[in-house]
């Protein structure tokens, strides 16, 4: 089997040089919607990462944010997000990340998350646990919701969509330690496979987004589903991602919230 993992972890960091020297310079920014937008960087990164994918594993299909799906079909397919993060970066601040994920049958097999303002590479594969910086990754102990640090987003179409997570939000922020909301979904479930936050929710996240590190919860013993229990979070309207002990705890909020919505 081809070391998929180390050619991953090379492109990610070469990417992530590519960010980091672009850090505080982002000017050509374009807005896709009313508050999602999209720097020169977002498309420089994703360009590099698709040839370096095409040039190595040229039948491997592609699903990446600014470019979408490739045409070709292929039993692996590569999830890239060139920028998680955008937001941030083009407001020069440094919680970013490349996110990049390789899934096989729809499984997801490896996933790398690396943030180049902290030179913290986070790498996982099925079966084999997850690393920061080459230590093992292991969740949070915490069992108790009401002592947890817990971290979320919300979509880019919260002015126009009912789904927008305010509910939610205001339902955990009355039940947890508190809710942080950084602004990358990647860099949000890393810190949940490190021990760092207890539990992550969001909506209308693409596989993108969250594959890389979904894999990375589930490698350092947590669990995901989606927003109501269920396994298949990839692709999904809604994904929870937690430490495992506190999930029950969890589902049961974010039940009462949408059934009060
Ligand atoms: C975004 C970030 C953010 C999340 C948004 C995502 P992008 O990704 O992960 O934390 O709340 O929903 O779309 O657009 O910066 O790649
Ligand atoms: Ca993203
Ligand atoms: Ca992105």
């Amino acid at each position: 089997m081809p070391d998929y993992l180390h050619f991953a972890e090379t492109i990610a960091r070469e990417a992530g040089a590519i960010l980091r020297e672009g850090y505080g310079r982002a000017e050509k920014i374009q807005y896709k919607g009313a508050v999602d937008l999209v720097t020169e960087y977002d498309h420089r990164v994703e360009s590099f990462l698709l040839s370096r994918v095409q040039e190595r594993y040229p039948a491997h299909s592609i699903y990446a944010e600014e470019s979408g799906r490739s045409a070709q079909s292929n039993e692996y397919e590569w999830l890239i997000d060139p920028l998680d993060g955008t937001v941030n970066f083009a407001h020069a601040v440094p919680c970013f990340a490349v996110s990049l994920a390789l899934t096989h049958k729809g499984q997801l097999q490896l996933g790398v998350v690396f943030d180049p303002m902290r030179d913290e590479m986070f790498l996982g594969e099925a079966g084999q646990g997850a690393t920061l910086n080459g230590q093992r990754l292991s969740v949070s102990s915490e069992q108790d919701l009401g002592k947890s640090l817990l971290t979320t987003g919300f979509p880019y179409d919260v002015r126009t969509s009912p789904l927008n997570n305010f509910a939610e939000f205001i339902a955990f922020y009355k039940r947890a330690q508190a809710v942080r909301r950084p602004g990358s979904a990647a860099l949000d479930c890393c810190y949940v496979a490190a021990g760092r936050f207890d539990g992550y929710w969001e909506y209308k996240m693409k596989p993108y987004d969250i594959g890389a590190g979904a894999l990375m919860v589930q490698e350092a013993g947590g669990r995901v589903s989606t927003a109501t229990g269920e396994a298949n979070f990839l692709g999904h309207i809604s994904i929870l991602a937690s430490n495992g002990h506190i999930h029950e705890q969890m589902l049961e909020v974010l039940r009462e919230a949408q059934n009060g919505r």
